[in-house]
């Protein structure tokens, strides 16, 4: 019997995959993704063969144009924010590592796959529901539900009985539950438990504080095609490549920060930190150059779909019938999405300052408060509005209001 770990190489999934060869005497296959988190994967490797992994059962993968191309520029066509605010970084994650898993158990024959997340929050819902949908069989261990290493002083020492290295900075404060990709970084845990304490500075990670930014402001364009950013001030990039310039430009300008109280789908609330400087910019661009592409009827249609979107993707329904037929609606929308939207970026703040596209619907003769040349005929208010009030002149005469 055989395992596929998902392996970042830091402390809790070595410790778990020391505690898989021993507790269930398997053979264990890592799986490492690059999903741009910004740290070298070849120390994973080492740290895999000095626990006794086969050389050809350590898979380490470079997945960052998949991850923005296929996960988080679909997600953006979507406008889809969590409870208002939160850009879902970790959730569209989940999927693609789940997906990439079962696709090396079914390589090496592996009858069971595994992961890091706790019992307690959205990330066991996300790996699993995606195990599930894509090898409806599969057997799963999620060593945080079954072991009884409650703590990470208890895990500490786990590991130092069993020669895994500990980082220094896994044993002061630091460090709380973090997540990073090219997308964002979440930091949940210690300090920051105590919602009415302001995150300390040393929590943020690759963003600089607006008070630090910058004091001119900077002004960048990008050009979208069908609904995704292909280029920014008029150079051309892939999307993983787009998504890193946007990533540098909202780090200097301080851009993305969140404080955020959220409701996790296992019911509790839970108090995290967001830093997500180019997914910021990239929302409001994109939300900029449907202003002007989209019909309002399906605009507004979006607005209702999005947080439904957004749900499912936070509760780990990505691999659902559901979120697949909302993404037909969502695509076939952006069809005419394309053109520039100009950008300005200042101390913690993007904003909308131009848009301009061959598809644009904005007709500057027909809303102008100069002459219109006959371009709009005010006397067609007057019918337009008296229909939509006969039902509030009805109401309103019997409720004498
Ligand atoms: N609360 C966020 C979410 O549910 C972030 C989770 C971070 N996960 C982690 N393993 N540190 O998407
Ligand atoms: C975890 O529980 O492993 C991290 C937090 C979450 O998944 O919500």
């Amino acid at each position: 019997n055989r395992v596929v770990l998902a392996y970042s190489g830091g402390l809790d999934t070595s410790v778990i995959l020391k505690w898989l060869q021993q507790t269930y005497g398997c053979e264990v296959v890592t799986f490492t993704a690059d999903l741009g988190q910004g740290e070298e994967l070849e120390p994973a490797r080492a740290k895999a063969v000095l626990m006794g992994v086969k050389p050809e059962h350590i898979f380490i993968e470079d997945l960052r144009e998949e991850f923005v191309r296929d996960y988080i520029f679909p997600m953006m066509r979507a406008n889809a924010l969590y409870e208002g605010l939160y850009l879902l970084g970790t959730s569209i994650a989940r999927p693609l590592i789940a997906k990439k898993q079962i696709e090396i158990a079914k390589k090496v024959g592996a009858d069971a796959v595994s992961h890091g997340a706790t019992g307690k929050g959205n990330d066991q819902v996300r790996f699993e529901l995606g195990y599930y949908a894509l090898a409806p069989d599969i057997r799963i261990i999620a060593p945080w539900r079954e072991w009884d290493l409650n703590s990470r002083e208890q895990l500490i020492a786990f590991a130092e009985a069993h020669q895994i290295p500990v980082s220094k900075d896994k044993r002061g404060e630091s460090p709380f539950s973090t997540d990073a990709n090219l997308l964002h970084t979440s930091s949940e845990g210690k300090v920051l438990e105590d919602p009415w304490n302001e995150v300390p500075d040393y929590v943020y990670s690759r963003t600089n504080s607006p008070e630090d930014a910058p004091d001119v402001a900077q002004y960048i364009t990008m050009d979208f095609e069908a609904g995704d950013p292909v280029a920014v001030d008029g150079e051309p990039l892939s999307p993983a490549n787009l998504l890193a310039k946007l990533n540098e430009l909202g780090k200097l300008h301080g851009i993305g920060r969140l404080d955020l109280v959220e409701n996790r789908f296992v019911g509790m609330k839970s108090r995290g930190m967001y830093e997500t400087p180019g997914g910021t910019i990239l929302h409001l661009a994109h939300r900029g150059i449907e202003q002007i592409t989209l019909d309002r009827g399906a605009a507004h249609l979006k607005d209702e779909l999005a947080p439904k979107y957004a749900q499912l993707l936070y509760n780990g329904f990505w691999f659902s019938p559901e979120r697949e037929m909302l993404q037909a609606a969502i695509d076939h929308s952006q069809a005419k999405v394309s053109g520039t939207v100009r950008l300005k970026l200042y101390k913690g703040s993007v904003s909308v300052v131009g848009r301009k596209s061959p598809n644009s619907l904005y007709s500057a003769n027909i809303v102008t408060f100069e002459d219109d040349a006959g371009a709009y005929d005010q006397r067609d208010a007057e019918g337009f509005i008296k229909l939509n009030a006969l039902r509030l002149r009805l109401l309103g005469r019997r409720d004498g209001k």
